[in-house]
């Protein structure tokens, strides 16, 4: 069996599938999107992180493919529904990250409180501002988590020995579960009217996306500040950017963009109240390794028939695939 890895991975996944005698193991990272479509039909698994983007017309010729392993959690770079009509799995790796994601959001959250890349800068530029730099404590304010999946309910963890009043909003979690991770459950609405800062922690979707633009930003408290490590997006950047230059919000950090790499041009990298960083929520050594090793044993015990796990559209692919046998079977 056929694997390809076409982004960059730790060699400890890689080591684990080369260590199986079935597989043969390819590492084409950065491949162009014209040589990944010319040699994928002979693969049986393609493994990805974020830079390579698998699409309709790639799934389309791919013959033997059956399983696309996404090292990752978002899997907004996979045509799913490409992927489901040719009963391709579509796995991630949605808990490795997680840890990793969570202390961004945390990093940036105390980042934004106290201005630490702002006061950074001016000290550097020879400037001693003690007085501009002042912040604000993360204690007694009210954190608003948008999703409490793996990672919001990770943040809502870790906020807690801030004494923060936490609140979220998830609409696929019950107000108990919520609860048990210190959170209390209340409408989009009421967590924009209530928060001092707010986080967000869903994927992009045509229901997430511009989540959160002018009308949004009109609810909110005028010093509230607004984490997004999730992805591009889900925060409208144009209303972001003029809630940002009117002071309609207190500030901003974001680790993600509608378009990655972003447009430099856009305002959002000229205005102070806004901190920026690179995509960096899972940027860690424990979480590339974490992911590396997740997604080399999911796609191992998927090629091997010992199961599978972690599928984003399983059981409909499984479906798709075995209407397409019986209808071989019936011609
Ligand atoms: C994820 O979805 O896993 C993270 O955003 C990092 C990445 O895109 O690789």
């Amino acid at each position: 069996m056929k694997i390809l890895i076409s982004d960059k991975l730790p060699s400890a996944g890689i080591d684990i599938l080369k260590g199986v005698q079935e597989f043969e193991v390819n590492c084409q990272f950065g491949i162009s999107p014209s040589d990944l479509k010319e040699i994928i039909k002979d693969y049986d698994a393609l493994i990805v992180r974020s830079s390579t983007n698998v699409t309709a017309d790639i799934i389309e010729v791919a013959g033997k493919l059956k399983f696309i392993g996404r090292a990752g959690v978002g899997v907004d770079n996979v045509d799913l529904k490409a992927a489901t009509q040719k009963g391709v799995v579509v796995m991630n790796t949605p808990s490795g990250n997680t840890t990793a994601t969570a202390e961004q959001t945390m990093s940036l959250i105390l980042a934004l409180s106290r201005n630490i890349p702002q006061a950074c800068a001016s000290l550097k530029s020879g400037k001693w501002e003690r007085s501009r730099f002042v912040g604000v404590e993360l204690y007694g304010k009210t954190l608003g988590i948008i999703g409490l999946g793996r990672i919001g309910s990770t943040v809502a963890r870790m906020a807690i020995p801030f004494d923060m009043k936490l609140i979220g909003f998830d609409p696929f979690i019950s107000r108990e579960s919520a609860e048990e991770n210190g959170v209390q459950l209340v409408s989009l609405d009421n967590l924009f009217r209530q928060s001092d800062f707010i986080t967000i922690h869903v994927p992009k979707s045509t229901e997430t996306k511009s989540l959160i633009s002018d009308k949004e930003f009109d609810l909110m408290k005028k010093d509230v500040r607004i984490v997004n490590c999730a992805r591009g997006g889900i925060i409208d950047e144009s209303a972001l950017v003029r809630a940002l230059k009117s002071n309609r919000i207190k500030g901003c950090a974001l680790d993600v963009y509608e378009s990655e790499p972003p447009d430099f041009d856009s305002e959002l990298f000229r205005l102070d109240n806004c901190i920026t960083t690179p995509h960096l929520g899972a940027a860690t050594s424990e979480a590339k390794l974490n992911i590396a090793v997740e997604i080399a044993e999911t796609i191992k015990n998927a090629l091997l028939g010992h199961g599978i796990s972690n599928a984003i559209n399983f059981p409909s692919a499984n479906l798709a695939r075995n209407i397409e046998l019986e209808a071989k079977k019936g011609s």
